[in-house]
């Protein structure tokens, strides 16, 4: 008998839930380098930083692969210039050490949009707009000719003083891009703020879901088939 059989399970669910709604959201690698036209000029920071790291310009980006086996992914991203009233999605440029946003007319930009830009450490922005995660987040701001440099990013994992954070205990603390931190379970510890030691417990918490999907299935199953012999 080839119970449930029909019946999408709760990670399907989820995987197609994610595929229709999430990341059409989500900009490609691809699609954050043609943002706009052009492409990074050779005297800009952005091309001076791309030429000193050996990368490779693709339209707005810099683009290099750390290993020969790896893809290439995005070091640089060159957004000056290019009419931009907000941005509001980079994630395909989420491994970037520098992106230049100035001479653009946006009004703000949540902090959001860097969330797990860890390596960024060189934001160019118009004056106007605070640098992500606020000067706390950056070793060095400054304003000038027109334009905001938010260079070095901060950990906020290690700040002495009121931003001070604590994980809980038993979980580290990692910088999560410019004001973000994450907290993960140290090595062998589990659950809940990872007060539990040892191997997480698949077979209890997926067992009786398991177990459920397949006896309500077979009901079903069971019940369709009396259906469809009375008819
Ligand atoms: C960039 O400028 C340098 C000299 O300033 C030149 O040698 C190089 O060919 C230029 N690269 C491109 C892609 O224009
Ligand atoms: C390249 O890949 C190897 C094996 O996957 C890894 O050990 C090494 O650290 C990588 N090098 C860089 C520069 O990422
Ligand atoms: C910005 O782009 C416009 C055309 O799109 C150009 O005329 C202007 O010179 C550019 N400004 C700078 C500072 O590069
Ligand atoms: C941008 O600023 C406006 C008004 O100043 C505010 O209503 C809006 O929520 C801000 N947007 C973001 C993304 O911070
Ligand atoms: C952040 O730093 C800049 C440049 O040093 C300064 O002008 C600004 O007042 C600072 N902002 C805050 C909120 O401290
Ligand atoms: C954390 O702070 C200590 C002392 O201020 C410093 O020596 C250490 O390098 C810092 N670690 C990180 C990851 O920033």
């Amino acid at each position: 008998m080839k119970a449930g059989c029909g019946w999408p399970t709760p990670a399907a669910l989820i995987l197609i839930f994610n595929l229709c709604f999430i990341a059409p959201y989500q900009l490609t690698e691809q699609q954050v380098c043609s943002l706009c036209g052009g492409t990074v000029l050779n005297g800009s920071a952005v091309g001076r930083f791309c030429s000193l790291s050996a990368g490779r310009i693709d339209g707005r980006c810099c683009l290099r692969n750390d290993n020969t086996s790896d893809p290439e992914h995005i070091i640089g991203l060159d957004l000056s210039n290019c009419s931009l009233a907000s941005v509001d999605n980079l994630q395909g440029a989420s491994a970037v050490f520098m992106i230049d946003l100035s001479l653009n007319p946006i009004v703000n930009i949540s902090d959001a949009v860097f969330q797990g830009f860890t390596k960024l450490n060189n934001v160019i922005l118009p004056q106007d707009i605070v640098c992500p995660g606020g000067n706390a987040s950056w070793e060095n701001v400054e304003v000038k000719e027109g334009n905001r440099f938010c260079e070095g990013q901060k950990s906020m994992c290690n700040q002495t003083g009121q931003l001070s954070i604590d994980c809980p205990e038993n979980s580290l603390c990692a910088p999560y891009g410019p004001g973000f931190f994450e907290c993960s379970c140290a090595d062998s510890f589990h659950g809940y703020k990872c007060l539990r030691e040892g191997e997480f417990p698949t077979l209890q918490v997926f067992g009786p879901l398991a177990a459920s999907t397949v006896v309500i299935s077979f009901l079903l199953w069971v019940t369709q088939r009396r259906k469809a012999k009375s008819l």
